[in-house]
């Protein structure tokens, strides 16, 4: 996308991410976890699209594993594209360079809760063998999705498995 840097985010974009959330996430308080997850979880993958002016967008990866499986894993979550930047492509190259990453890295399979609609333009499709860390609402079962890196045997079965910042119910509810 013309003119759209995607980096590694620094130190020095937190203010600029701390910014970004309660934007695009009005009805939702995700700072705490973001701040947690960015304070220093190991492995944590974090893109921002800078565009220009303030912060585009930014996504986050967490590592993940799966029971029963030797293959890595990672949760993408969440992704923040400032209102004047949506519908642009920005959440869109933020996946596609952390899809691209984490591959490079050898992670075999990247798991997502989010609208099918919009990250089954990326790849993702409805996950069935691996479950969440807790159960989902029948509601939300399509919105559990994966995608395989293709370069290791996804895992078949298994529960994916997740650092404690990400072991709290109302994450994965309404
Ligand atoms: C959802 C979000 C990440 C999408 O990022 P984006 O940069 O705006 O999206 P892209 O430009 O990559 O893709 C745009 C396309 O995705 C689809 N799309 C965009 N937002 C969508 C949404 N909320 N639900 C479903 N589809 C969506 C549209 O079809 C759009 O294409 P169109 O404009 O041709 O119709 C962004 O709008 C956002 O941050 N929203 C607020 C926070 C949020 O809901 N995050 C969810 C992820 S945890």
């Amino acid at each position: 996308m013309h003119g759209l840097e995607i980096r590694d985010s620094r130190d020095s974009d937190l203010p600029a991410i701390e910014s970004l959330y309660p934007r695009a996430f009005p009805d939702e308080d995700l700072l705490p976890l973001v701040r947690t997850l960015l304070a220093g979880e190991p492995g944590i993958l974090s893109l921002v699209a800078i565009g220009g002016g303030p912060l585009a967008g930014h996504i986050l990866f967490t590592p993940g594993a799966i029971t029963g499986s030797e293959s890595r894993a990672a949760l993408l979550a969440p992704l923040a594209v400032a209102p004047e930047w949506q519908r642009q492509g920005v959440g869109t190259a933020l996946i596609r360079e952390g899809l691209s990453r984490l591959k490079q890295d050898g992670v075999a399979q990247v798991y997502v809760l989010g609208d099918p609609a919009y990250y089954g333009r990326s790849g993702f499709s409805q996950e069935t063998g691996v479950t969440p860390p807790y159960p989902l609402l029948e509601e939300y079962r399509d919105a559990w999705q994966s995608l395989s890196s293709g370069s290791v045997p996804p895992p078949g079965q298994g529960k994916l498995m997740l650092p404690d910042a990400w072991m709290q119910p109302a994450l994965w509810g309404p």
